[in-house]
């Protein structure tokens, strides 16, 4: 079954640990972690001290979504503060199979991330060697905006070629899923479904029993 992954861009920071506890006593698995640097996107969220510190009193799998400007810079950094998965964005690398190279030198699972205006074909000569692809449902960089409709296609198009190629990589979903549209997004074919707002606006532990139920249906 497709899992959801909460973002905690949309936490509230003075409660964040909080906020933690009530995700995991919901039994949500996977902890979306997004890195901003200001300079491949125009916003700065934080890095390694910030994750460093949650990871002690959290057991949820780290999903550390990097939108920096060569993150291969950075690949043993956030490895060392808790990192279980590291996502990088294809367009944020001068040299794809470099960055993906850096991530096999670490006990970390790879993922590639594509922009909405980026087309999916530039990640077929990869698709062999990573664990996951993070399908951008918005222009990446802030919280709360609404879903570009033309992204569910790239999620489709990704099921099909691992259906017809063996390939394993999971399907992750990131930017702007809402109730409404979470069970569209999950029977195109995404496996782990990104949701900042979706979760943290509101009665968290409400938010996530709903989207829970929206993903057993759509499953
Ligand atoms: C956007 C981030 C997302 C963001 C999602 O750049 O990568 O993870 O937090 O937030 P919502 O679910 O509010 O669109
Ligand atoms: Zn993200």
């Amino acid at each position: 079954m497709s899992e959801l992954a909460p973002s905690i861009l949309s936490a509230d920071f003075m409660h964040l640990g909080e906020q933690l506890h009530t995700l995991q006593e919901s039994g949500l698995k996977v902890l979306h972690v997004d890195v901003m640097d200001g300079v491949f996107v125009p916003s700065i969220s934080f890095g390694m001290p910030v994750i460093k510190s949650i990871r002690s009193g959290c057991q949820m799998m780290f999903d550390v979504h990097l939108m920096i400007k060569e993150p291969s810079r950075y690949i043993k950094e956030f490895v060392e503060a808790g990192a279980d998965s590291i996502t990088v964005h294809v367009e944020a690398c001068s040299d794809i199979g470099e960055t993906i190279a850096a991530m096999k030198k670490y006990p970390v699972k790879r993922a590639l991330s594509v922009n909405p205006g980026t087309d999916v074909d530039v990640l077929m000569p990869y698709l062999d060697q990573i664990d996951m692809v993070l399908v951008m449902g918005v222009e990446p960089g802030f919280g709360g905006q609404k879903l570009i409709p033309d992204t569910l296609e790239k999620v489709k198009k990704l099921d099909q070629t691992r259906r017809e190629n063996g390939y394993d990589y999971l399907i992750e979903f990131d930017g702007g899923v809402t109730r409404d549209n979470l069970c569209e997004i999950i029977q195109n074919g995404t496996d782990l479904a990104v949701a900042g707002t979706a979760v943290f606006r509101g009665d968290i532990r409400e938010n996530v029993r709903d989207l829970q139920e929206v993903i057993a249906g759509a499953s």
